[in-house]
């Protein structure tokens, strides 16, 4: 091959990487941009949009572990263990490793495993492993009980912990009964509680329908709630 065939080809490849950087580009553009930053620009909102904010919310627009616990699979959970048996056991009378064997924690006393060495950060805590605190503990083990020596960041995903405390709950000889989902939140009080949330006490204020009728679930075409538009 000459010198022109190889420059041709060269740029070639380069005009491919290029494109496939602008991709690359575009969708994480796209994909981080969030409702909230859309209305602010008044621009055209997709629905999607929206969706992904719905769904990724923050820590504090969480539900209670019950509410992800109603349609959580172990099977789907057993998937989520395969990050943590680097560390632990699982199956009854499983050893304890870099950290303390798991089969039957549900219930059982907060650093109660026998012959495990724990740190005195989840020493200290007390109490039962309840689905609500192991749901808080594995959210993000450090900031449960700092100085934890469990060297593991954490589950951002509400599902994706509801579902491994279901299997660790079925890797039980002991398990904790299923706690019943929440009561369903209404429009109203799910708008009222979005536009405090906002800082923006005018919009319930303004709009008596928010406060009005509680109970009343209004629901869209799609299921989904009937939020009333921004003025
Ligand atoms: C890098 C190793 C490591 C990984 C990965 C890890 N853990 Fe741990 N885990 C530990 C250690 C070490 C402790 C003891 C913590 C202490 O004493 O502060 C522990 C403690 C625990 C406890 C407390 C048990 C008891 O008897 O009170 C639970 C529950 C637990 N881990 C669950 C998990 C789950 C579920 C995962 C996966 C999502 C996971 N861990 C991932 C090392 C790990």
């Amino acid at each position: 091959m000459d010198n022109r065939n190889n420059t041709i080809a060269g740029w070639a490849l380069f005009a491919g990487i290029v494109a496939l950087g602008a991709t690359i580009v575009t969708g994480e553009y796209f994909s981080g941009k969030d409702a909230e930053a859309c209305e602010d620009e008044g621009g055209y909102c997709p629905s999607y949009v929206a969706e992904a904010t719905a769904g990724g919310g923050e820590a504090e627009e969480e539900m209670p572990v019950s509410f992800y616990l109603a349609t959580a699979d172990a099977t789907r959970g057993e998937n989520v263990f395969k990050k943590c048996t680097a560390c632990h056991t699982i199956a009854p009378g499983g050893a304890n490793g870099i950290g303390p064997a798991l089969y039957g924690v549900m219930g059982n006393p907060i650093a109660g495993h026998a012959g495990f060495a724990y740190s005195d950060a989840l020493k200290g805590i007390g109490g039962t492993w309840t689905w609500e605190e192991m749901d808080a503990w594995l959210a993000r083990p450090a900031r449960y009980a700092p100085g934890t020596k469990m060297s593991f960041a954490g589950l951002g995903d509400p599902q994706e912990r509801a579902d491994l405390l279901l299997y660790l709950n079925q890797n039980d000889g002991s398990p904790l009964a299923v706690p019943p989902p929440p009561p369903p939140v209404s429009e109203e009080e799910a708008a009222a509680e979005d536009a405090a949330a906002e800082g923006d006490a005018q919009l319930a204020e303004d709009s008596p329908e928010l406060e009005a009728g509680v109970g009343e679930v209004a629901e869209g075409p799609d299921g989904g709630l009937n939020v009333p538009e921004k003025q």
